[in-house]
């Protein structure tokens, strides 16, 4: 039996293509759940139960039921209601950073929670308020122990992303389903998109722990 990696090479700038997809789709909804899930930690952490109770219910909704139904839902569900269509990128791109705020929001919270309460009073006997004890104090302490489950927050999503190949956003494994089904040569091309995720993931990986080495040195 032959195998026609043929295939895979000359089809290899559409599967990057699709990296590319990934890697976009993984970069802006990670970027976003930082942005989202920071101000859900906060929300969280927040003496107001009302706010704490809300973001925490957040979390429980994105975090307790599938990210493809999430993502589905986005989709086909919340054009309905908005009474115009959305994009399969920009349905993906909601789904993804509404997921991952939720995931964040933890990490964050965690964070923060693990900087040492005489830090805090420490700022605050200086006469920082509120706001001033958290943005120069404690998230700048907090985001070097953050730094590492977030990077395996963003290795998930690279990964987990791929369930946006459902409404059809041509990401590397939309775009590997596709070449396997106009050339029968799914071992081959799900081969080569395996592959290709984990040469992604690794790459992550060996960033990330460059960058903790080097935060740890300047510690
Ligand atoms: N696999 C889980 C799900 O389908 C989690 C997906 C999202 N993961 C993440 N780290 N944001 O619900």
């Amino acid at each position: 039996m032959g195998f026609r990696w043929d295939i895979v090479w000359s089809a290899f700038p559409y599967l990057m293509a699709g990296v590319e997809t990934t890697l976009v789709l993984s970069v802006l909804s990670v970027s976003a759940g930082v942005v989202l899930g920071t101000a859900l930690a906060l929300l969280r952490l927040s003496r107001f139960r009302p706010l704490s109770r809300v973001a925490s219910g957040y979390v429980d909704v994105f975090r307790g039921t599938p990210l493809l139904a999430q993502i589905l839902f986005v989709f086909y569900g919340l054009p309905q209601i908005l009474g115009f269509p959305l994009s399969s990128l920009a349905a993906g791109l909601l789904a993804l950073s509404l997921n991952s705020a939720a995931y964040i929001a933890e990490i964050v919270r965690a964070g923060i929670q693990s900087i040492e309460k005489g830090q805090i009073e420490a700022a605050q006997s200086t006469g920082m308020n509120y706001s001033q004890t958290m943005r120069y104090i404690v998230l700048p302490q907090a985001f070097r122990r953050i730094l590492p489950p977030l990077g395996n927050e963003f290795i998930a999503m690279l990964k987990d992303s791929s369930l946006v190949s459902v409404i059809a956003l041509e990401d590397l494994m939309r775009r590997g389903q596709l070449l396997g089904s106009r050339t029968f040569r799914y071992f081959e091309v799900l081969l080569a998109v395996t592959i290709l995720y984990l040469v992604m993931t690794k790459v992550v990986s060996y960033l990330l722990a460059w960058m903790e080495r080097r935060l740890r040195v300047t510690a």
